[in-house]
């Protein structure tokens, strides 16, 4: 009932040869029936979200980009706001990320109040949770991605609540070849959609929930198996079209 879908997230990776390449590559190889069945988006950096948004133009591959301000427009050096993305294409946008909480003190406000300007210009915001090892360790993983996901989405009306996408990104698997496994990533997303019910339980069912954190073609199936792991958020494996076109099967 909830389209599987699959997005690359490139991060601060990429210069214009290579991406040329790689964007070429991803959407010829997805262009098959046997595809039918996931839906694909691709954030690359924000300078290059206009030139790869012509490229991906007439294809089955949606644009993303990985931020973006709350507000709407004026002076904030520097900064990207919904319509401009929605402008050059973007129908897809990664807030809440781990590195722009840790690295950029985004705050649970701060997220809350880019996804709402997201979903006002129309774009599908995909909300980024996770819990830091130490947090797992303390037993607090549940805790803390339910209250990241009430933080950033309580506020919304179910029609707004529908729309939006979750991933869940456990901090100690993104970038260090530490996957969860499919039983403990099912246990989270099982209980982010208990969240999601208490605010809605048909935005409950709807609401896809992304796995991410060193996702590859070897344990995508595995992961995407999981009644509750709705597709993926890839970052190192989307760098290399064959291995994100495989995982893109995988959730097909
Ligand atoms: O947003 C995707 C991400 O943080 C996971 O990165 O490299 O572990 O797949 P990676």
């Amino acid at each position: 009932m909830r389209k599987a879908l699959v997005i690359g997230n490139w991060k601060m990776n990429g210069l214009q040869a290579r991406n040329d390449e790689l964007v070429r590559s991803v959407a010829s190889g997805v262009a098959d029936e046997a595809f039918a069945g996931v839906d694909i988006g691709l954030c690359p950096p924000s300078v290059y979200l206009q030139t790869i948004g012509l490229q991906l133009a007439g294809t089955s591959v949606a644009l993303g980009a990985q931020n973006m301000s709350q507000h709407a427009s004026g002076a904030y050096t520097g900064e990207v706001s919904a319509e401009m993305l929605a402008d050059v294409g973007c129908s897809l946008v990664i807030l809440g990320h781990s590195e722009r909480r840790a690295l950029f003190n985004e705050s649970d406000e701060d997220v809350a109040a880019k996804v709402k300007a997201a979903l006002a210009a129309q774009l599908t915001p995909v909300v980024c949770v996770g819990e830091t090892l130490q947090q797992r360790e303390a037993g607090e993983a549940v805790s803390v991605v339910s209250e990241q996901v009430l933080q950033a989405l309580s506020d919304l009306d179910v029609a707004m609540l529908e729309q939006v996408v979750v991933a869940y990104e456990p901090v100690w698997a993104i970038g260090t070849g530490l996957t969860a496994s499919p039983e403990q990533a099912q246990e989270i997303h099982a209980a982010l959609r208990k969240v999601l019910s208490g605010l809605s339980t048909d935005a409950a069912d709807k609401v896809r929930i992304l796995y991410g954190g060193s996702v590859n073609a070897a344990n995508a199936d595995a992961l995407f198996a999981k009644p509750d792991i709705d597709g993926g958020l890839i970052g190192g494996a989307s760098l290399k079209a064959e291995d994100f076109i495989a995982i893109c099967r995988a959730a097909a």
